[in-house]
């Protein structure tokens, strides 16, 4: 099996066994020198060449090679600095109230549930959690929950420590048999494998960059269905949700009829011209190929990390299973064996008991048949 990119569009791929891409995956070169570069070009220019024109340009090229990710429409695509952010003023902006409830589980990322927790607060709504273990949860249980009061299912696609993935269009159905809004957290999906917001039926979705997406730390992406994009008023608000964003009068907000509402305020630009560069590299190279691929890859690592005498927590079908492994080995504490890894370079995730695997499209096979060598050797 050949290497899927070339490693020099990756440097620090060849540095260590680098098998965490659902921490933190390392960055596209072009996405990294796309950051640097206006950071430096701000510090040597000011506005001179970043002027409106410019910073507008940079939430719409984003707009729009988050739209093709999609399968969407630009209009549909808010930009923000993290998911947490965006799913916050989301979540402010639906505010279920006491009568209402919303359903999700309890082994998803936090801030896939705390900012609906926090509203739960101020609101009295009901939070329900399907059952998971190890990282697992069934979704008949997610289900069973919902029911006409439900205004909410909010879930992880993928879930973040075993890599679960879930049938979207399955839970959607569910969820709108009860007229209760979809919202998907993307971020340990997103770029990994190929995702289509209009099959699926997704009412909201937000992925960060820094994953599966190759990009910087510090920008994030919504899709907000059209059906809710002149409805719902955002948690977070400031001078770019105006309408016209160069309007600069306080005592009006006229929010924008599209997902751009939840746009509110500046940031890092260079992040979000990175993350566009990582998206726009993803798609040349095929997400349908890095999903096939890097399933490829954790397929041979968890059938080489069995015969070490692992246990796999990771769901094994092809319905459920990603390119997350996650496991244990029985004779030793996962600590320990992440921690002896680390010494050689193998750089993984502890997560709860488990070491997680995340091997990406800079990985190879070679990779992982080196990781397994000094696995079979720690244990
Ligand atoms: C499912 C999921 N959502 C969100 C995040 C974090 O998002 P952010 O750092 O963009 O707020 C993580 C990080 O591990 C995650 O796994």
């Amino acid at each position: 099996m050949k290497p899927l990119v070339d490693p020099k569009d990756f440097p620090a791929s060849r540095k260590s066994l680098y098998l965490n891409a659902a921490s933190v995956a390392l960055m596209y070169r072009g996405a990294a020198e796309a950051v640097v570069e206006w950071q430096e070009d701000l510090a040597h220019n000011g506005t001179i060449n970043f002027d409106e024109i410019a910073e507008e340009a940079v939430f719409d090229n984003l707009h729009e090679a988050a739209a093709r990710l999609l399968n969407v429409q630009p209009d549909d695509i808010a930009v923000g600095t993290s998911a947490t952010e965006l799913l916050s003023s989301l979540a402010w902006s639906i505010a279920p109230g006491p009568e209402a409830n919303v359903v999700s589980t309890d082994i998803v990322f936090p801030s896939t549930l705390y900012p609906w927790a926090r509203v739960a607060r101020h609101t009295n709504c009901e939070i329900r959690l399907a059952k998971g273990e190890n990282g697992y949860a069934d979704p008949i249980d997610i289900i069973e929950l919902i029911d006409d009061n439900t205004a909410v299912v909010s879930i992880s696609h993928v879930e973040f420590v075993a890599g679960q993935r879930y049938d979207l269009t399955r839970i959607s159905e569910a969820a709108h048999s009860h007229n209760a809004l979809f919202v998907v957290d993307a971020t340990q999906s997103a770029g990994m494998l190929p995702i289509d917001v209009q099959d699926s039926l997704l009412d909201v979705l937000v992925t960060g960059s820094y994953k599966w997406l190759c990009g910087p730390f510090g920008v994030s992406v919504m899709y907000l269905a059209p059906h809710l994009q002149s409805k719902l008023d955002p948690g977070l608000v400031g001078w770019r949700s105006h309408k016209d964003m160069w309007d600069h009068r306080a005592y009006r907000l006229e929010l924008p009829d599209t997902a751009k509402r939840f746009e509110f305020s500046t940031m890092a630009y260079g992040c979000a011209i990175g993350m566009t560069r990582s998206i726009e590299y993803l798609l040349e190279v095929g997400i349908d190929r890095i999903f096939t691929y890097t399933r490829h890859l954790a397929d041979t690592l968890s059938r080489g990390l069995k015969d070490l005498g692992a246990e796999i927590a990771s769901p094994e079908n092809d319905g459920e299973r990603t390119a997350i492994v996650t496991a244990q080995f029985p004779t030793k504490d996962s600590a320990t064996v992440a921690q002896h890894l680390a010494q050689h370079q193998v750089i993984v995730s502890k997560r709860g008991d488990f070491i997680r695997f995340s091997p990406h499209l800079y990985n190879d096979l070679g990779d992982v048949q080196q990781a397994l060598e000094l696995i079979g050797d720690i244990i």
